[in-house]
């Protein structure tokens, strides 16, 4: 035992813990080091920890530490090598004990002071979130197409986009949101010439254009059925892509209204973002194609130009089209020419793209011919495509109106706003707010459910729309959830101004009990909040983070059951605050208020 406990004085001790962090990560640490101080023999031994429903976290690298020692013909067990890792574990002020289970587990136990420590930390230095390298961040979402319908699609890659932009601003990160519009193509040469017919004055009195789409429409019908017509579309392109003026001017006209439309579903979901379509490329990809063509990465392909992905990686198998038949660019072009813009230019260390997963192919090829083009180093440079699977109507069919069009997103918010008033009134909440107490709530409801729908489900699989689900408030719904969260603000608000006056210092001195099991459970997934947001970082799924709100939810009811927090006598009187549970409530709506900002959801002071 001495020449253990001497042994433990030469280890290094873990780094001093102070506020919030992630346990995962510090507990990792120790363990690395205690299996190196354990097995010196062995380099790159994996050291595996968890979070475990059994023990609070778990190490389980017994196994496979067992296995490289019989490589190297040394005999040993699981169980022996745990019991090794366990000698040498350092000093860490986060553990209380560890046990071995099973066949060679180590189950960690947190320490009950460690646990009070970070709920103290959360009362008075907020939520924190983990530390971490500041990077510059360039994220592409939404990117609908002019002229096109916004399309539930891009409403989607909005919503997600939006909460992983606010994520990463969140870690405080230098983020740059961009709004990728398809504003440039020879779309326009139709929708140009069917300008100048249909508002000939167009460069002096603005047309007025109300619906673009049937405007595209009726350019696309003439475009079919018309050689002259066609013909003419054809030179506007060319003039437009040469910066002659008339044309470039109709071409602003267009972009103007659809930008306003743009604009409008982005307000009403309070997202910002930076346009930069398309057209801002054309001289990059003039530029561009310069360079691949003296690099020698261009392919002549029965007249056009295409370019290979690099052999060694998993490029998708297709080739990249840089130059059309013709001599056009294609959507290929300008991808190449952002990767290119946003990695020299804007300085970007990590990009980020956010469309349906059908395009995985076009950017897997995008960025395996950018590293063959010496644009992208992949180990300086972090490139992630998050794909999304396609929305799906209640019928299990690709989401369309009645009548079989597309849904158009302004038509859609609007009945998530009717669906979310009736919703109030069903619940007679008019009895209780106001008016414009009203006004917000439905707002909230309404915007909070199609964001929530959409982000607390796996963004990679289809995805079924249905305001009946959406507007539930039961499960891991956004109705729920915001009234859980204002249920617990007003516990302490509604022991009065007074006691509200008192919180700041009640959160300095008050010390934090964990005493009954349900307090510490609370406690101890409020703590874990690091480690949740270190995970989503890894692979951007989003949804991991609602589940964890659904968590935390939970976890305070079956707290709120059987913990009081507040005693009353017979007739209604307060006889007794517990300060300390009071506190643990405000902790558990700190943390739910984060996760609400991140995800973009607006919470709501009264329901
Ligand atoms: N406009 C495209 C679409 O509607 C999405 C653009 C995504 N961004 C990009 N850099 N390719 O599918």
């Amino acid at each position: 035992n001495k020449a253990i406990s001497n042994e433990r004085k030469s280890l290094k001790t873990a780094p001093q813990v102070s506020g919030m962090i992630s346990i995962v990560s510090h507990l990792k640490d120790v363990f690395q080091q205690a299996i190196v101080a354990a097995f010196p023999e062995l380099n790159n031994a994996p050291c595996v920890v968890t979070e475990s429903p059994k023990a609070d976290y778990q190490c389980s690298s017994s196994m496979a530490i067992c296995q490289l020692l019989k490589e190297k013909q040394i005999k040993t067990s699981p169980m022996e090598v745990a019991k090794k890792i366990i000698e040498k574990i350092p000093y860490s002020s986060l553990i209380d004990k560890t046990e071995i289970s099973g066949p060679g587990f180590i189950n960690i136990f947190l320490s009950k002071d460690y646990v009070k420590q970070a709920i103290h930390s959360i009362l008075n230095d907020g939520v924190k979130p983990p530390q971490t390298e500041k990077k510059r961040i360039v994220i592409d979402f939404s990117s609908p197409n002019v002229a096109k319908e916004m399309h539930v699609g891009h409403l989607r890659s909005t919503i997600i986009g939006d909460s992983i932009a606010r994520l990463l601003e969140f870690m405080g990160h230098d983020v740059l949101r961009i709004n990728h519009v398809g504003d440039w193509g020879t779309q326009f040469g139709m929708l140009i010439a069917h300008l100048e017919d249909r508002f000939p004055d167009f460069v002096n009195v603005s047309p007025p254009i109300a619906d673009l789409q049937s405007f595209y429409k009726e350019s696309k019908k003439r475009f079919d059925e018309d050689e002259e017509f066609k013909k003419r579309a054809y030179d506007r392109v060319v003039k437009l892509q040469s910066g002659e003026s008339n044309s470039t001017k109709a071409w602003q006209l267009i972009c103007d209204v659809s930008r306003r439309e743009f604009q409008k579903i982005y307000d009403s979901l309070d997202i910002k973002i930076v346009e930069r379509g398309e057209s801002f490329y054309q001289s990059r990809m003039e530029k561009l194609v310069k360079e691949l063509e003296t690099k020698g990465l261009l392919e002549a392909d029965d007249g056009r130009f295409i370019m290979w992905g690099d052999k060694n990686d998993d490029f998708g198998g297709i080739p990249l089209t840089i130059i059309k038949t013709g001599g056009g660019f294609t959507y290929d072009t300008s991808d190449m020419a952002t990767i290119k813009q946003r990695i020299e230019e804007e300085k970007a260390d990590w990009l980020i793209y956010i469309t349906d997963a059908g395009q995985a192919t076009h950017f897997k090829a995008i960025f395996s011919c950018a590293k063959r083009a010496g644009i992208l180093d992949s180990s300086k440079i972090r490139v992630d495509h998050v794909g999304f699977g396609v929305v799906l109507g209640e019928d299990g069919k690709k989401f369309k109106t009645r009548s079989g069009d597309t849904v158009k997103l302004a038509e859609l918010l609007d009945e998530g706003l009717k669906r979310s008033i009736a919703k109030l009134m069903e619940k007679e909440r008019d009895k209780i707010l106001n008016e414009e107490e009203m006004k917000e709530a439905q707002k909230n409801v309404a915007y909070g459910c199609i964001k929530y729908a959409d982000l607390s489900k796996n963004c990679k699989n289809e995805y079924v729309f249905s305001f009946d689900k959406m507007l539930e408030d039961k499960g891991n719904t956004a109705v729920y959830l915001l009234y859980a969260n204002t249920r617990i603000c007003s516990i302490a608000r509604n022991l009065g101004e007074e006691f509200l006056k008192s919180l700041p210092k009640l959160k300095k001195e008050t010390s934090i009990e964990l005493e009954h099991v349900k307090e510490l459970k609370l406690a101890k997934v409020l703590i874990q909040f690091p480690d949740i947001i270190d995970r989503i970082l890894r692979d951007l799924t989003i949804n991991t983070l609602c589940e964890y709100l659904y968590q935390i939810a939970t976890t305070f009811t079956e707290f709120y059951d059987v913990c009081y927090c507040i005693e009353k006598n017979k007739q209604g009187e307060i006889v007794k605050i517990n300060t300390s549970r009071i506190l643990l409530c405000e902790a558990a709506t700190a943390v739910m208020s984060e996760c609400f900002k991140i995800l973009g959801l607006k919470t709501l002071q009264k329901i």
